[in-house]
Parts: structure tokens; C-alpha cells; sequence
């Protein structure tokens, strides 16, 4: 049996979105060894509700857990970090880290204007999770919330091309509030939001914009620390990187592929589960 500390970190998500924390956390913890679960096969999550949200996120760290024995698990998804994170830690005895305190301790340290805006699942932005965790770290702050049920679609259906007017038009929608707020920071609390980053920045000149993943793989980083969990039994500077979906792999592979890149332009397999079995 692996000792506990050279076990492999669980990344979950409902889809694509969550790449943007595993491509963080490959950069900071390159020695670590990742699974992936993208559960593709009932993308979005941010529409649903949180009842069934709970129900597919018990599912996604039984399967971790069963099949990689990971060591500690990283959710990916804003959505099931905004309404699950306490029956997760309830419910299995490893270390669980969500994206939506690493995401607010970053914007809380950037802000200067103390006015910051969210941008979210339905899901999300309907759990008060984003706007209640910053008023707890600063009653003061000023917090404006934008729910984007379009962008998770059109993520997931490769429409992030910052010359394509279609997800240009969509995200100015969304941000006209937040930018008619006078916002100075934005929290992308979704996970997918990164591919439209540049589209988003584009729209905000001047606004510091926080990306979930990033923050939660920084999170990663200091639990594995205090924890003493840092992988100790390879002498090679890269880990290895295994994903799994739940539904056909095809599509899956090739956006990550594109999104993560290989030195050598490789990709390992993406095997298909069935998650309902969990
Ligand atoms: N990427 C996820 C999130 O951060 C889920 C999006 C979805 O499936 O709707 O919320």
C-alpha cells in the first residue's frame, strides 16, 4: 500500500472548467500525481439544483476516493463548492479544499475600492455562498453578483475565441452591472470562466480578475505543506496526469489537450467511468 503522502490529489468538475485548476496545480506541484474526474455526462451543474448538485458531487469523491485512493481532493467547481463543501468534509475523512475561500481571500487582498463583483452559475449565486464569505472576511465590502447560466454552454462547446462575437456579446451582458458598479475586482467563480478570460479582460481594463483555480491550487499548495501530504517517492520533476469523464472521451481529450499542452504534444488516454455506480 502507498504511504498516504504519495498517494495522488483528486480534481474534480462537471466538465472542462476544472483543467484550469489541474494546469495550476501541474505548474506549482509539478512532482504531484493528479486524477481527473470531468463528470461530462451530466454537465452543467450550475443550472440544477442543489439537492442534485450534492448528489453528483457524493458520487465524484466516491469514485476518487474507490479508485485512486487520492490523498487529498480539490473541488474544481464553483457550483458544488458552493453548495456542498459541508456535507463533503461530513462525509470523507481527507482533506477536501473548494475554490471559493482561496477565490475570496485572493479578491478581499486585491480589492482597493472594497467593491467586488461575482460572476457564477445560477447555482452558485443563488447558494449566497460567494457574497456570505466575503462579507464574513470584511462586512464593509460591497458585493455585486452576476449569474451567467450561458457561459458554462458555451465553454463547453469550444465558443472561446476572443474574435467570435457570440461569447463577446454574451459576457458584455453579463458585465454591464458590474461594470456600471464601478467594480475594481472580479471574482471568475466558476471554473470554466478562465477560457473567457481574455474576453472578460478585454471588457474590464483596469479590473484585477481572480481566477477560482488558481486560488484553490494555491490553497493546495500550503494544505500539503501543513499537512506534511508533499509527495516524497519520485526523483522525477513531473507527475503523472490521469482523467476520466463519464461520458464519450473524444471531445474531452482534444479540449484538454489544447488547454493543458504536452511537451511532446501526447495526451494520456481519457477513460470513460460510469459515475451512476458510485
Ligand atoms: N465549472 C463549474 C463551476 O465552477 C460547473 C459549471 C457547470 O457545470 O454549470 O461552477
Amino acid at each position: 500500500m502507498r504511504e498516504e503522502k504519495n498517494r495522488p490529489i483528486g480534481v474534480f468538475d462537471s466538465g472542462l472548467g476544472g483543467l484550469t485548476a489541474v494546469k495550476e496545480i501541474g505548474l506549482r506541484l509539478p512532482r504531484e500525481e493528479i486524477v481527473y474526474f470531468g463528470d461530462t455526462g451530466r454537465v452543467p451543474y450550475g443550472t440544477r439544483s442543489a439537492q442534485t448538485v450534492c448528489r453528483y458531487a457524493l458520487q465524484d469523491m466516491r469514485f476518487l476516493l474507490k479508485e485512486a485512493d487520492c490523498k487529498a481532493v480539490v473541488v474544481a467547481c464553483g457550483t458544488v463548492s458552493a453548495n456542498a463543501m459541508p456535507l463533503l468534509r461530513q462525509s470523507f475523512s481527507v482533506p477536501v479544499i473548494g475554490v471559493i475561500e482561496p477565490a475570496v481571500d485572493a479578491a478581499v487582498a486585491a480589492t482597493k475600492n472594497g467593491r467586488i463583483g461575482v460572476i457564477a452559475t445560477p447555482s452558485s449565486i443563488a447558494s449566497g455562498a460567494y457574497e456570505k464569505t466575503l462579507h464574513e472576511k470584511n462586512s464593509d465590502l460591497q458585493v455585486f453578483c452576476a449569474a451567467c447560466a450561458l457561459l458554462v454552454p458555451l465553454v463547453e462547446n469550444g465558443f472561446t475565441d476572443p474574435e467570435d462575437p457570440i461569447p463577446t456579446l454574451t459576457v458584455q451582458r453579463y458585465l454591464r452591472p458590474l461594470i456600471e458598479a464601478d467594480i475594481d475586482t472580479l471574482i471568475l467563480g466558476c471554473t470554466h470562466y478562465p477560457l473567457l478570460r481574455p474576453i472578460i479582460a478585454r471588457q474590464l481594463p483596469g479590473v484585477t480578475l481572480i481566477d477560482t483555480g488558481v486560488a484553490a491550487a494555491g490553497a493546495l499548495g500550503e494544505l500539503l505543506s501543513s499537512e506534511d501530504l508533499h509527495r516524497t517517492d519520485t526523483d522525477t520533476c513531473k507527475g503523472r496526469m490521469r482523467f476520466f469523464v463519464s461520458d464519450e472521451p473524444t471531445g474531452f481529450a482534444q479540449a484538454a489537450a489544447r488547454f493543458l499542452g504536452t511537451e511532446d504534444g501526447a495526451f494520456p488516454a481519457v477513460e470513460r467511468i460510469r459515475i451512476e455506480e458510485y
